[in-house]
């Protein structure tokens, strides 16, 4: 059985004080949950603080990019030696907004992911189809490309796959169950039975349920509901498996 995910992307929001009552928040609320990793992908300067709040706690923390260069003349730029440095496990990669507002094509994704991988952290790998594509029956043929970007460079190794049509991000549309499967029974049949594959896309407390009980959801990967620690225990109880 893969053991779930469910990772919150704080995006760019919080400060130092609502960072610590959120994750205190989250700490208390996660007693007694089994079979479910749980991580906050966090803003980088506040990298160290939280990472000194969760030491020894059962929440893994994350950041939300990283550099492809080791280092050198590259201002603005955090690489994969600074994160790793910080005892950070889980790096986002591909995520949507930097593949649309900042201009990550697959080559910059897969060469992140590389590095993410040889520093030692387990990246999170984002793919996902616009409405534009979906509605023109290329949402397989969109994801495998970006997948097989990342493959064709180096394995999968023990990294997390995230299905997130952009479309249902942060617009509160949801994918189906049905649709969400679809699509990760085909990212399955690429990255293996021990890749876990997470969905990502206005998952809430309402819906996470429904999502998660598809046989090849493994988690989630959870924008705005991260933010609220009701919302976000409330999913990760909700990825615990029945039974
Ligand atoms: P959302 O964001 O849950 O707010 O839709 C998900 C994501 O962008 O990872």
């Amino acid at each position: 059985m893969r053991d779930r995910v469910v990772a919150g992307n704080w995006k760019m929001h919080g400060n130092r004080a609502s960072n610590l009552a959120l994750l205190d928040s989250v700490l208390a609320g996660m007693d007694g949950l089994q079979g479910v990793e749980c991580a906050v992908c966090v803003p980088f300067p506040y990298l160290g603080e939280v990472a000194a709040r969760l030491k020894g706690s059962s929440l893994a923390w994350g950041a939300q990019n990283l550099s492809e260069h080791a280092q050198g003349a590259y201002t603005g730029e955090v690489s994969a030696s600074m994160l790793a440095e910080f005892g950070c496990h889980f790096v986002i990669v591909g995520h949507s907004e930097r593949r649309q507002l900042f201009g990550e094509n697959d080559a910059a994704v897969a060469a992140k992911f590389a590095a993410a991988q040889a520093a030692g952290m387990i990246p999170i790998l984002c793919v996902g189809e616009t409405l534009e594509e979906r509605d023109a029956g290329s949402t397989e043929r969109i994801v495998m490309r970006q997948l097989d970007a990342v493959l064709t460079r180096v394995k999968f190794g023990s990294a997390v796959l995230a299905y997130e049509p952009v479309w249902a991000i942060g617009t509160g549309r949801t994918a189906t169950p049905e649709q969400a499967q679809a699509v990760h029974a085909a990212l399955r049949r690429r990255v293996g039975e021990q890749a876990r594959i997470l969905y990502g896309g206005s998952v809430k407390a309402s819906n996470a349920a429904e999502i998660f009980a598809m046989p090849d959801v493994d988690g989630g990967l959870i924008g705005g509901a991260s933010l609220v620690a009701a919302d976000f225990i409330a999913i990760a109880r909700a990825a615990q498996r029945k039974g």
